[in-house]
């Protein structure tokens, strides 16, 4: 297949800056939105493709800002390739990735290695996180481009685990690039895991990694962004203790985000789908979900993540606590959100926004997240009529399995679009198409 440079996509239900839903034409021109219209169709000569859109919805294309594609070092788990075509299925046309591969990304040097990798296969943008050990090597202030320095403060070991206050003031209180950070409190978790030794039932980890271990990496956290005004971003937050910490106390320079997993799944989860529902921080309960929920709608949390983690069906088929934790979601995103839209839970402006524009503007990536002229054209067109459900067999990630199968859900992609060309139409995705690496204004 030849890209797809100048499109025109038809009669599309587009949502505009403005929240607002229109039907309209979009021409996209060299990778860029060139004119939207809504009052008179638009012109266009033979060279240029027409897409029809009637019936379709068109939005920003997502850009998840928390997944772990595991290359390079893990790929029998997943790969560049494999998880960009699951994210062109799942409307997700950038993503922002984490440095807990083999070698680790914390050096330039390692940062290179997984941009070129990403040019050479991955199908939509792509930009990475630069992950801070306690050496405090000089590259996680100066490496170019990363969207920011990870820090785990918690559920991680080795060289990426960075858990005392005096090591975290000192990153804190050098330069200026914001601080990622999964906020859980180590010490609390190593304690509990003993308290809790011998037990092999999965729904033991949301007692042992409990509500109190993220209140108070959080709280910590969120201290020591004050004390340095630094810009902080809190990793998949998981609790209505941290959600109201927040209500209370968010400075201008401090965002947060949540999973859909953490918003529609809760420890009942265990019951059903096992050690698939294991993830850090773990799933919650059904009151934690509420509070999320309406924090997200309050604006005290402002975007959503997946935090995609897969790992093999034989990884999570061995006993807790052996099996490790994390669920793949690129693929199931968007019509996890946009199905809650449509039973009314949210708008899907809202969804538009907590999925792209807000983080586009929290990671300062230029031209994205809006359908306007002069962005980039990185859209999707989704079907919020048809109800599909997860199964397994139409998975493109490489683990093949979702916690969600079963569920059905509306707001599939029919069309997606990465730099105006077709990355992703009905059920197929063209496997020509490559991506770009982000920019991140300072
Ligand atoms: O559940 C998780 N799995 N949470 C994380 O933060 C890391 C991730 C992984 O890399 O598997």
């Amino acid at each position: 297949m030849q890209p797809d440079l100048s499109l025109l996509i038809r009669q599309a239900q587009i949502l505009h800056p403005d929240g607002q839903l229109r039907v309209g034409d979009v021409l996209i021109r060299g990778g860029t939105i060139e004119q939207v219209a809504t009052e008179i169709p638009l012109e266009a000569d033979e060279t240029v493709r027409e897409i029809d859109a009637q019936g379709l919805t068109l939005l920003p294309g997502v850009i998840d800002p928390q997944v772990h594609f595991r290359e390079p070092g893990l790929e029998h788990k997943e790969d560049l390739f494999t998880a960009s075509c699951a994210c062109a299925k799942g409307g997700v046309t950038s993503f922002l990735e984490m440095p807990n591969t083999r070698p680790l990304t914390t050096t330039q040097a390692a940062l290179d290695d997984k941009l070129q990798r990403a040019a050479q296969k991955c199908v939509v943008n792509y930009g990475f996180f630069i992950g801070a050990t306690a050496e405090l090597l000089p590259d996680i202030l100066e490496a170019k481009p990363a969207c920011g320095i990870k820090i785990f403060m918690g559920s991680m070991h080795g060289p990426l685990l960075m858990s005392e206050e005096e090591v975290l003031d000192k990153i804190f209180s050098q330069g200026s690039r914001l601080i990622a950070v999964h906020a859980e409190n180590q010490a609390r978790i190593q304690e509990r895991r003993q308290q809790f030794a011998g037990i092999t039932d999965p729904a033991i980890h949301s007692q042992i990694q409990d509500n109190q271990a993220a209140l108070e990496a959080t709280e910590l956290a969120l201290k020591l962004s004050k004390k340095y005004q630094r810009r902080l971003h809190i990793l998949h937050l998981s609790t209505a203790e941290e959600a109201e910490l927040l209500r209370q106390d968010k400075p201008a320079w401090v965002t947060a985000e949540v999973t859909p997993q953490h918003l529609l799944l809760n420890t009942s989860a265990y019951e059903t789908i096992g050690t698939l529902a294991q993830m850090n921080p773990p799933l919650r309960s059904p009151h934690d979900n509420e509070v999320l929920w309406q924090a997200l709608k309050d604006g005290v949390l402002d975007f959503i993540a997946t935090d995609h983690a897969p790992h093999t069906l034989e990884e999570k088929a061995q006993t807790y606590p052996n099996t490790p934790s994390g669920m793949p979601g690129v693929e199931t995103s968007l019509p996890l959100m946009l199905t809650q839209a449509m039973q009314g839970r949210c708008t899907v402006a809202q969804v538009a926004n907590w999925m792209s524009t807000a983080v586009a503007k929290a990671y300062r990536i230029p031209n994205k997240g809006a359908i306007a002229p002069g962005y980039d054209a990185d859209l999707v067109l989704v079907d919020l009529h048809t109800y599909h459900p997860v199964r397994r067999e139409d998975l493109l990630t490489k683990c093949g399995w979702s916690p969600f199968e079963g569920w059905n859900l509306t707001g599939w992609p029919v069309v997606t679009i990465v730099g105006g060309q077709v990355v992703y139409e009905h059920g197929k995705v063209n496997t020509e198409v490559r991506g770009k690496a982000l920019t991140f204004d300072a």
